[in-house]
């Protein structure tokens, strides 16, 4: 099968020295993509900026920020069969980028940054592409995890969820170990907290199951 996976962060710039970002490093879907290639499986691996080197096998498109995302996305979705937003994508960006670095000035100890909403991918690939494979997002929680982790399956028209709940230190985001919850328009499973690594290869299992049923 033909996996397309998107991992780490997006950066939205502000101007040429400062961005929006957050901490996701990419590890929780460099594992999925490394466990999928390690099966046999193409990956298309979309990955905002990380320090991690590239899962064997797989091929990366290297992307900066939510609408590069995007774009690339769109370019790939028709063409697989599994689609995974492991990606922690900025919400919003600047609504203007400023072509030279903001100066303090000595008016003022206040600056307000304007924002606009970036797009939703995970959403869009139904909304706007119509992908008809299998969807599977993530929900980054710190409260209310399962509740909202099933808002997320509905309004985004994913196949499955999972959930983690990235309240808890050295877990989720930036960490080598995630506890994660399959969240199933009829069921929910726990996958429990293992490594990046370990959920990755329960992962691939959860979406061939789903694909063969
Ligand atoms: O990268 P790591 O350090 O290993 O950390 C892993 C992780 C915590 C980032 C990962 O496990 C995770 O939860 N990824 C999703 C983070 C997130 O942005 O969650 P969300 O609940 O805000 O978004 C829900 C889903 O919509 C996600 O699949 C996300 O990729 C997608 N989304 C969100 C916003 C947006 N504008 N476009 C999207 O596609």
């Amino acid at each position: 099968m033909t996996f397309l996976i998107t991992a780490g962060p997006t950066r939205e710039p502000i101007d040429p020295v400062r961005y929006l970002s957050n901490h996701s490093s990419g590890k929780m879907g460099y594992a999925i993509a490394a466990a999928a290639a390690k099966k046999g499986h193409r990956v298309i691996l979309i990955s905002g900026p990380t320090i991690l080197n590239v899962p064997s096998g797989c091929d990366l498109i290297p992307v900066e920020t939510a609408a590069d995302m995007s774009q690339a996305v769109g370019n790939w979705i028709s063409r697989v069969d599994v689609a995974i937003m492991a990606a922690a994508v900025a919400d919003f960006r600047p609504v203007e980028y400023q072509t030279q670095k903001i100066k303090k000035t000595t008016e003022t100890d206040m600056m307000t940054l304007e924002l606009i909403k970036n797009p939703d991918i995970l959403a869009e690939a139904r909304s706007i592409h119509g992908y008809g494979g299998l969807l599977v997002g993530f929900a980054a929680e710190t409260e209310n995890v399962l509740h909202n982790a099933r808002e997320k399956l509905n309004r985004k028209k994913c196949d499955l969820i999972l959930a983690n709940d990235v309240s808890q230190p050295n877990e989720g985001f930036n960490s080598d170990q995630n506890t994660i919850t399959a969240v199933y328009p009829d069921k929910e499973v726990e996958l429990g907290s293992h490594s990046k690594t370990h959920l990755g290869a329960l992962i691939l299992e959860l979406c061939e199951d789903f694909v063969r049923r």
